[in-house]
C-alpha cells in the first residue's frame, strides 16, 4: 500500500514528519529516499519533535548516527557516504531491530540489510518549495491508515 501527500513548504514537511513521531511505534524503520537536498533530514527534524525531542536535530552525515531520547530513542542515520560492505560491516542490527525508532537517509545505499517490514518515505522535487512525498508500506499494516488520521 501507499499513498502520496503534497508537501508547500519546509515547515509543512516538519508537520508532516512530526505526526509520523506521533504514531511512530517501538521498532519502526523509516527508510527516507530522494536526491540530495530533496528535505530528508527536514522531515526527520519534524520525526524529533513529534517525538518529544526538543534538541536540534542536524544531518548526521559527518556523524553517520545520531541517538536522541524522546517518549522513543531516535536513531537518526545518514549512509551517504558509505557502500554496501561499509554498511553490513557497521553491524546496524542493534538499532534496526532495536527499542526505538531508526530513520535512516540514503538506505538505498544498504539495500539488502533493512528490515522487510521499513517503511519507505520518497521525497521528489515539484519545484523550489513543493514536494512529492510518498509513503509505502509492503506490509499493509496501520501505519498510513494512523499517519492520514494523524494528519487530519
Ligand atoms: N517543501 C519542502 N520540504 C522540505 N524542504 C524544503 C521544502 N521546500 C524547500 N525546502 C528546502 O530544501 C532543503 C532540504 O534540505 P535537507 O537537508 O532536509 O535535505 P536532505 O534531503 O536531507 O539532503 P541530503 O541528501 O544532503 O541529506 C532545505 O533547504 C529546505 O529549506
Ligand atoms: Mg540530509
Amino acid at each position: 500500500m501507499d499513498k502520496t501527500f503534497i508537501s508547500n513548504s519546509k515547515e509543512e514537511t516538519i508537520d508532516f514528519g512530526d505526526a509520523i513521531g506521533r504514531i511512530a511505534s517501538e521498532g519502526d524503520v523509516l527508510l527516507l529516499r530522494g536526491p540530495l537536498g530533496v528535505g530528508k533530514t527536514c522531515l526527520t527534524k519534524g520525526v524529533a519533535r513529534g517525538l518529544g525531542i526538543d534538541r536540534v536535530v542536524q544531518s548526521p552525515t559527518f556523524m553517520l548516527i545520531r541517538e536522541y531520547q524522546g517518549r522513543l530513542p531516535l536513531y537518526h542515520m545518514d549512509l551517504y557516504r558509505l557502500v554496501f560492505k561499509e554498511i553490513d560491516e557497521l553491524g546496524l542490527d542493534e538499532y534496526l531491530y532495536g527499542n526505538g525508532v531508526c530513520v535512516i537517509e540514503w538506505a538505498e545505499n544498504g539495500e539488502g540489510l533493512m528490515p522487510p517490514d521499513a517503511i519507505v518515505i520518497s521525497i521528489e522535487y515539484i519545484d523550489d518549495n513543493r514536494r512529492k512525498i510518498t509513503v509505502t508500506d509492503d506490509n499493509d499494516t496501520d501505519f498510513i491508515d494512523r499517519l492520514q488520521k494523524e494528519l487530519k
